[in-house]
């Protein structure tokens, strides 16, 4: 049998049609926009903002931010067609077996599982720098670093990471909450999606009679500013490439803050978990993206205004933690902020971390259903119906790289694995339109053919721009898989084994 043998789509929906033996369907619209938001605001917003300003786009970080939403836009709508057509839980997996058949699924499966594990490890390494930051410093350096990490104090003392503690603790706790429940899940992020958008909301708020015009003047950075030197004169930002300045840098900051929108498409993986697919997957998926991206560039406008961009450089000033940075220099009267920003950056990395880790779970259970991976992905609880056996084995996965290895290697992978993720969906809408345009299609991505081909250009072009050394790693990743299926999957395919 062909290694592109398709599932047919009408096996597709039966499946996804389950009942009493599936994933129970307690989901609506409201909680797919809150479990979108709950994936996607996080490490992108709060960290890489100032980020983006300081190293390439300045004050025009807002237009950055638009730029990403475009390309995320693209696929959001191809996403939202496949999502209320196929609303079953595998997500990208899912779609590409009808469209492209078993092999570019499982590559795709195997894809994202950089983005969603990898993701929640990322999430979950940055969210024990927080909790850091919250007490001051106070837990011991060996045991919130991974043992590639070292660091030498002010007393010449050397300290190297053991394991990353904290971290394994918060994955620990969102994989428990997991397996109690969907609905559980959903209440939860529900909780924090509010306390993270109101604490935005009140910086955006807040801050606006703080914006001093000539933070804003000129809005992009010029050609032929200086680079910025340490104390040490060693050079931390260096104005002169092409993506470092002017229109080029807006599209360099547009890179950087990509990461700020990776989670809008986790939404399409609880499908199967939602009441009305139909209706409310377009719903939850773009409008997760448009509240996201509103927010971003009013948030971004706010905190360029407040603290020069320049500030978001320098290791003495608000390169690290900026927004409580610009809080605490020139929002003096509401210094209070500054804590709750913390508090609220850690509630908002939890919520990330929940998403990811659900929407890895739910390909894993797909995929295990349809026997690519072993049986024990796609057993789910006799009371609480959800995959927990992919929840535990997912934990010691992801707990793995969150505990020993360093957030920075994890982070671009994840962008990998998403980006990959888009071109495949955005290339499937079309295949399909053309292959099977029968199909009721209750969401229809506009102006196809144009709309999956720019969202393949786009997110193709940011894929190549990520830097060659993720490349190799994401490549050599992809390999594995290719070997796993050759040796494993293709043997205990349930399609090619006519079950
Ligand atoms: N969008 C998510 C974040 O920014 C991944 O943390």
């Amino acid at each position: 049998m062909s290694l592109f043998v398709k599932k047919p789509l009408g096996q597709l929906l039966a499946q996804a049609d389950e009942g009493e033996k599936g994933l129970k369907r307690t989901l609506g619209a409201g909680n797919l926009v809150a479990l979108g938001i709950g994936a996607i605001i996080g490490a992108g917003l709060f960290v890489r903002t100032a980020a983006a300003a300081g190293q390439a786009a300045g004050p025009a970080v807002t237009i950055s931010f638009i730029i990403a939403a475009i390309g995320c836009a693209f696929a959001g709508l191809c996403y939202a067609e496949f999502a209320a057509m196929i609303p079953i839980a595998g997500s990208a997996y899912a779609y590409s077996y009808v469209t492209m058949g078993e092999l570019v699924a499982w590559i795709i499966g195997w894809a994202l599982i950089m983005e969603y594990a990898l993701g929640a490890a990322t999430v979950s390494i940055a969210w024990s720098e927080y909790l850091n930051k919250l007490f001051d410093g106070s837990i011991p350096y060996e045991w919130c670093h991974s043992p590639f990490e070292s660091f030498t104090d002010s007393a010449g003392v050397l300290h190297k990471g053991i394991i990353n503690a904290p971290a394994l603790v918060i994955l620990l706790l969102l994989t428990l909450l997991l397996i109690k429940g969907t609905q559980e899940s959903a209440m939860v992020n529900a909780v924090i999606v509010f306390i993270k958008v109101a604490i935005v909301i009140l910086f955006i708020v807040l801050g606006w009679q703080y914006i001093r015009p000539e933070n804003h003047t000129p809005y992009m950075i010029p050609e032929g500013t200086a680079a910025v030197t340490d104390s040490a004169g060693k050079v931390i930002a260096d104005y002169t490439g092409v993506f470092k300045h002017g229109w080029g840098g807006v599209l360099g900051g547009a890179a950087i803050v990509f990461f700020a929108f990776i989670g809008f498409d986790a939404v399409s993986t609880a499908a199967q978990e939602a009441k009305n697919p139909k209706r409310d997957m377009p719903i939850g998926i773009l409008g997760s993206l448009v509240v996201c991206t509103i927010l971003y560039i009013l948030f971004g406008h706010v905190l360029t205004g407040v603290a020069n961009w320049q500030e978001f450089v320098d290791p003495e000033k608000g390169r690290e933690a900026s927004v409580a940075y610009a809080i605490s220099t020139y929002m003096v009267k509401y210094s209070w902020l500054s804590t709750a920003v913390t508090v609220a950056i850690l509630a908002g990395f939890s919520s990330v971390i929940l998403v990811m880790l659900m929407g890895q779970s739910r390909i894993f259970y797909t995929m295990s259903n349809d026997g690519l991976i072993p049986k024990a992905f796609g057993v789910l609880h006799p009371k609480f119906k959800t995959p927990y056996k992919a929840n535990w084995i997912l934990f010691v996965f992801v707990g793995l790289f969150a505990a020993f290895v360093p957030g920075h290697v994890a982070g671009d992978l994840t962008s990998f694995g998403t980006l990959f993720a888009f071109v495949l969906v955005s290339a499937g809408v079309w295949i399909l339109r053309v292959k099977s345009p029968e199909i009721e299609r209750p969401f229809k991505t506009p102006l196809v053919p144009l709309v999956p081909i720019l969202g393949v250009i786009v997110c193709t072009a940011m894929i190549f721009a990520l830097d060659a050394q993720t490349l190799k790693v994401a490549f050599g990743w992809m390999a594995l898989g290719l070997v796993v299926y050759f040796v494993y999957s293709r043997h205990h395919s349930k399609l090619r084994n006519g079950q």
